[in-house]
């Protein structure tokens, strides 16, 4: 494992994912050769609106094709590759989970985009890059396993160049900032640590960024939620999707989250920090 705590990294650890997602394919008939970002997307994006997100997040990020961006806590790498394919950039992926960062250069390989698209399991607070070694930073849905907010900021800021901008795209806490459990990103509240938005604001302005979007996007995550019900009997998963990399009970996790939305104790930020040029 490549640091940070245990029972966070034990819980972003199936077993044999890689196959299993190569399984899947080949029961829904693809043709292994011609597998396409689309086709992996009900698995490899693991963030509230999946790729519907991930496409509003790259019409806001401004990154272009001669940019090297850092995805901090990619996962699977699901929006790093889709970042790169519609932005033209280079993308290094880093996640805490080596068993993530394995599936997600096998599926970049699988889908012939290593030459634009790198992964390195290491803590998103203890980078092993040098300051200023980034055009951008883009971070889906990882905070909410980070304790040490300003210091995975601070990390994050050190490696952006002056005028770098970080998409971040964030679970926080609610005005009853105590939730159900489990939810997607943590089986109990030991691997939760969810604040209120504007407590994350300020956490990203003590870090050294000065905010230039900040979106509300919580109404969105209660629509995308809204039909999640309490489960009754054995699961009816689906061939592929999220549930491979967390485990059986999503239903149960959506519910939650569901739940916690509604009752204003989870809310949903998209925001654009810029590192100052002086
Ligand atoms: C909910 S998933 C989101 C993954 C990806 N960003 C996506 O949208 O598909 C949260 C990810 O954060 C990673 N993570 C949690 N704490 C981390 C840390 N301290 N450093 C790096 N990655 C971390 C987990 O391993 C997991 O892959």
């Amino acid at each position: 494992m490549a640091g940070g705590k245990d029972h966070i990294h034990r819980y972003y650890s199936p077993n044999d994912l890689y196959n299993k997602i190569i399984d899947g394919l080949n029961k829904l008939g693809k043709d292994l050769s011609k597998i396409t970002l689309d086709d992996l997307q009900p698995v490899d994006e693991f963030h509230i609106r999946g790729d519907t997100a991930t496409r509003e997040l790259i019409a806001l990020c401004g990154f272009t094709s001669d940019m090297h961006i850092l995805d901090v806590g990619c996962g699977i790498g699901g929006s790093t590759r889709r970042l790169s394919h519609e932005t033209g950039c280079f993308v290094t992926g880093i996640d805490l989970s080596d068993e993530y960062i394995d599936v997600a250069e096998r599926l970049t390989e699988l889908l012939n985009m290593q030459d634009r698209v790198k992964f390195h399991a290491t803590s998103a607070l203890d980078l092993p890059y040098a300051d200023n070694s980034f055009e951008g930073v883009w971070s889906l849905q990882m905070n909410m396993n980070v304790e040490d907010k300003l210091g995975w900021l601070k990390e994050t800021c050190r490696v952006l160049k002056p005028g770098g901008r970080a998409v971040l795209y964030e679970v926080c806490g609610g005005k009853n900032n105590t939730q159900h459990f489990p939810v997607p990103w943590a089986q109990d509240s030991s691997m939760s640590f969810l604040v209120p938005p504007e407590t994350f604001r300020d956490i990203i302005t003590e870090a050294g960024f000065e905010i230039a979007v900040w979106n509300d996007k919580t109404d969105l995550a209660q629509i995308a939620f809204s039909k999640a019900q309490k489960p009754a009997g054995k699961p009816n998963l689906p061939i592929l999707g999220v549930y491979m990399l967390v485990g059986e009970d999503i239903s149960t996790k959506a519910y939650n989250l569901h739940r916690n939305l509604d009752e204003g104790r989870v809310s949903l930020i998209e925001t654009v920090a810029v590192k100052p040029t002086a």
